[in-house]
């Protein structure tokens, strides 16, 4: 038969009928559907079709160990916060997680109870306490709370090496035997996603802003309960409506609340006045 615009589907999911693993046809199957629909329905032209190569390409060359530009553009096609909707549909109780994001290193430095991760000075200080519970409201004792985020002028600290220290704004905590966890850092800021690369150039091409709104990365874990990658949110931040990789979810925007308590300042070793946000983080056992 023809390889025609009415046979061509059919004739490619065909040509992968032997393959031995299941879900791999499956997956093959659905892509060369989905995929063959959007040519019919773009019908592009050749000009339009090698230019999408070259993006596609450009997007490549720009992939190392330091910077993944495809996973750039699977955030802010929505593409990655849909892969995580579609992998937690369970456990509504559970705190939602979020992306990951390309700024986590391997290895936070690990810290103790009431540290700072701001290695820097010079922000706005800020106090973050939490607890870390299971489903049913138990404790989780010993938890590891891994926390990362930018300096109070956007940036990390892998993305200005040799002007912050290393590990800056970066903390590995583990919980005390009451589940509960707290740390100083400064009050995040909004901040630019990456736009030097071709995901930069699609924004810019469609009027969309690089923003996201501030936050604090977290990735939680404990003994018998899944890991959790989340983020908390600053409450008032910009960008809470339109994060240029959709991460916001309702639940995990907080207050960050300004008190201006001297006795409360030097319980938790800051000066005042400080910002102070609790968050209450909720595993789920493993099934
Ligand atoms: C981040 O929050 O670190 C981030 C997430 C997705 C894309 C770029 C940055
Ligand atoms: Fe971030």
């Amino acid at each position: 038969m023809d390889f025609t615009e009415e046979t061509a589907t059919d004739a490619v999911v065909a040509s992968f009928a032997g393959t031995a693993d299941p879900r791999l046809r499956e997956i093959l199957d659905s892509l060369v559907r989905h995929l063959h629909g959007f040519v019919r329905e773009v019908a592009p032209s050749f000009a339009e079709w090698e230019r999408a190569v070259e993006f596609l390409a450009a997007t490549g060359r720009m992939c190392d160990g330091r910077r993944q530009e495809f996973i750039l553009l699977s955030d802010v096609l929505g593409v990655t916060m849909l892969v995580d909707a579609v992998n937690h549909r369970a456990a509504p109780a559970a705190t939602e997680s979020t992306v990951l994001g390309p700024f986590h290193v391997v290895e936070s430095p690990p810290r103790r109870l009431g540290d700072t991760i701001d290695l820097v000075g010079g922000g706005e200080p800020c106090v973050v306490t939490g607890r870390v519970v299971s489903l049913d409201g138990t404790p989780l004792p010993g938890a590891r709370v891994d926390v990362w985020q930018a300096d109070d002028h956007g940036f990390y600290d892998v993305q200005q090496p040799g002007t912050q220290p290393e590990g800056n704004g970066r903390g590995l905590f583990t919980c005390d035997p009451e589940g509960r966890f707290w740390f100083r850092t400064v009050t995040p800021s909004p901040y630019p996603i990456p736009t030097d690369g071709p995901v930069g150039a699609l924004l810019a091409a469609t009027g969309r802003h690089p923003y996201r709104p501030a936050h604090i990365h977290f990735i939680v874990a404990a003994d018998a309960h899944l890991p959790l990658t989340t983020h908390l949110f600053v409450a008032g931040s910009p960008y809470l409506d339109s994060d240029a990789v959709f991460a916001v979810k309702q639940p995990l925007v907080q207050d960050f609340a300004l008190v201006d308590d001297p006795a409360k300042a030097a319980s938790y070793g800051v000066d005042p006045p400080f910002r102070h946000t609790h968050f209450e983080i909720v595993l789920q056992p493993v099934p």
